[in-house]
């Protein structure tokens, strides 16, 4: 069964969430909702063209070298990820880019959003510990099937699940797609530790996001 996070609530909880209060239906579906609807209120809907590097607005800007990653939903939105933050196995956490220099936030663009974890290091590939650090992985959290937002976790199978149409992504094996629709695999973000902050090591492996057919 796809956990969705450590307490089976959302990466919003922790405070009062629309997506909590959904209608009953297919829970995965409501929790995606919620998730829509928030990135939705903060007009973070995802371009038709999903492959645009930010304009130069650092909000928008994708992840760059030396970015300090920090929570992206929940009590402690806006703070530094830290290492002990990530528990080895459990469900990801969801991050912002923040720009070393400026301390803007990158949120102002869903193809910045990424999921964090925490695995053995023994059972990663060479693809993956090559962007990894002590464990922790960083992938981006958009669906390269029609972007949906990539947030359950399967602990058994190691595998980060997009709600929309069943998509699953290998998490130690570079995130490669395990099960469909998803036609590629995910973006990794390269990761680096500078004491117990997790950084930026440079940027997303391959383009983020989907490629719209028209
Ligand atoms: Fe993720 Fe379709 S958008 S599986």
């Amino acid at each position: 069964m796809p956990e969705h996070s450590k307490t089976g609530k959302p990466f919003c909880a922790g405070r009062a969430c629309p997506c909590l209060d959904q209608q009953p239906g297919n829970p995965a579906r409501r929790k995606l909702l919620g998730w829509a609807a928030k990135l939705g209120v903060l007009g973070l809907g995802l371009p038709l063209a999903a492959t645009t590097s930010g304009g130069g607005r650092p909000e928008k800007m994708r992840p760059q070298a030396g970015d300090l990653l920090v929570h992206a939903f929940g009590a402690q939105t806006g703070q530094a990820l830290r290492t002990d933050d990530l528990v080895s196995h459990a469900a990801p956490v969801a991050a912002w880019p923040r720009d070393a220099v400026s301390g803007v936030v990158r949120d102002r663009s869903r193809l910045n959003l990424v999921v964090l974890l925490r695995l053995a290091e023994s059972g990663l590939s060479e693809q993956t510990a090559q962007h990894a650090i002590d464990g922790l992985v960083a992938y981006s959290a958009v669906c390269t099937h029609t972007g949906c937002t990539v947030e359950g976790w399967d602990s058994q199978r190691l595998t980060l699940i997009c709600p929309c149409h069943g998509s699953e992504y290998a998490a130690t094996q570079a995130g490669r797609v395990a099960t469909g629709p998803a036609p590629k695999p995910l973006a990794m973000l390269p990761l680096r530790l500078e004491n117990d902050m997790i950084l930026v090591k440079g940027p997303f492996t391959r383009k983020v996001g989907f490629q719209q057919k028209i």
